[in-house]
């Protein structure tokens, strides 16, 4: 073994590498994991305790010398590369790269939580997959009423679940509109509320430039005593004012859900015609942008909430819709292809 060590030392000691190549090659020969040291040490193992005292001094030292041939020589290498870098024109002007923008859907979704931020709303988000009391039962769709299949929905198949009988419908879903998210947070707390819950949705519809079987949602929900009908629309009134200009006009709808009562649809004043008739508001100068109304005291009594003392208003839009009357952006499908000539035109930012 000490004559080993002896051959190697001097071989070590001559050796002086010319690129970065033949010191990796020097590192893997002597330092690597299956190299020379490590069979030396494992060598090592089966010496006599006597000369375990020589030779473990010997080892060591030998280890040493190797490593700081490699570290001499790494910081050589770095070194020269530097020198090389100094040496280029640093009065060129520097590449610059883009770090990709904000997907639209994304910058308007905040511009919408900033606003209602404002008034004091607090964020709040629940799952996408859903159980049938938050998404239906608890938010007054009675049970096998036609009302559920004005959303068409995803179930998921439970099949690792036992209790899903064959044939049965499953318990659970995509939810269908942020408002499950509305009992989860009720259920869980006290009044009053006051929360934005943004998140996915998910229907059951065929794919086309109008339509899609998932989109994104703003569900707002407030809880207090004394809150009227009169508060949800100056609540959405000053919604439209910060999102689309002063001016912009607004106009409700009589509509039915089974969660509010009374139920209300509102239209804003096209902003892209301003009025006038365009194809976005197929000529009628409204597009309807949400969903409304006061929350149904039987949802209130689901999640345990006194519906005598407390009364709310719930609303839920579309944040494509709202985007769409931005942007005119035509075909849905554009915000989920990733198409980086679409994606590009919103606030690409470069470093
Ligand atoms: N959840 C309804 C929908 O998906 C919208 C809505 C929310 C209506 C809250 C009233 C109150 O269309």
């Amino acid at each position: 073994m000490q004559s080993k060590i002896n051959q190697y030392t001097s071989e070590i000691e001559a050796f002086e590498p010319k690129s970065a190549e033949e010191l990796e090659q020097f590192r893997i020969k002597f330092l690597g994991t299956k190299g020379i040291i490590k069979d030396l040490f494992d060598e090592f193992k089966a010496v006599s305790p006597e000369q375990k005292r020589v030779l473990g001094k010997v080892l060591n030292q030998f280890k040493q010398l190797a490593e700081a041939k490699f570290n001499d020589n790494k910081d050589n290498f770095t070194g020269a590369a530097q020198d090389a870098a100094a040496s280029e024109d640093l009065t060129l002007p520097g590449e610059g790269f883009e770090i990709g923008g904000r997907h639209p859907l994304n910058l308007v979704r905040k511009e919408i939580v900033e606003i209602f931020k404002r008034l004091g709303f607090v964020l709040a988000e629940g799952p996408e997959i859903e159980d049938d009391w938050h998404n239906f039962s608890a938010l007054n769709f009675p049970e096998e009423h036609p009302a559920r299949d004005m959303q068409d929905t995803f179930f998921v198949e439970a099949s690792s679940n036992p209790e899903t009988e064959k044939g049965k419908k499953s318990e659970f879903a995509l939810r269908t509109h942020t408002s499950s998210v509305q009992v989860r947070l009720m259920e869980h707390g006290k009044p009053p509320f006051r929360a934005l819950m943004p998140g996915r949705v998910y229907r059951n519809e065929a794919i086309s430039a109008r339509a899609h079987c998932f989109f994104h949602q703003v569900e707002g929900l407030y809880v207090d005593e004394n809150v009227s009908f009169a508060d949800l629309k100056q609540t959405l009134y000053y919604f439209v004012q910060e999102l689309y200009g002063e001016g912009t006009k607004l106009r409700f709808r009589p509509s039915y859900f089974p969660f509010t009562e009374p139920s209300a649809e509102m239209d804003i004043s096209c902003t892209i015609c301003k009025g006038a008739g365009c194809q976005m508001c197929k000529y009628s100068g409204w597009v309807e942008i949400l969903g409304c109304g006061m929350i149904d005291p039987n949802v209130l009594d689901n999640v345990n909430i006194d519906s005598k003392k407390y009364t709310g208003f719930a609303f839920g839009m579309g944040i494509e819709r709202i985007t769409n009357l931005k942007y005119q952006i035509k075909d849905l499908r554009l915000f989920s292809e990733n198409d980086v000539r679409f994606l590009k035109q919103f606030q690409t930012e470069t470093i």
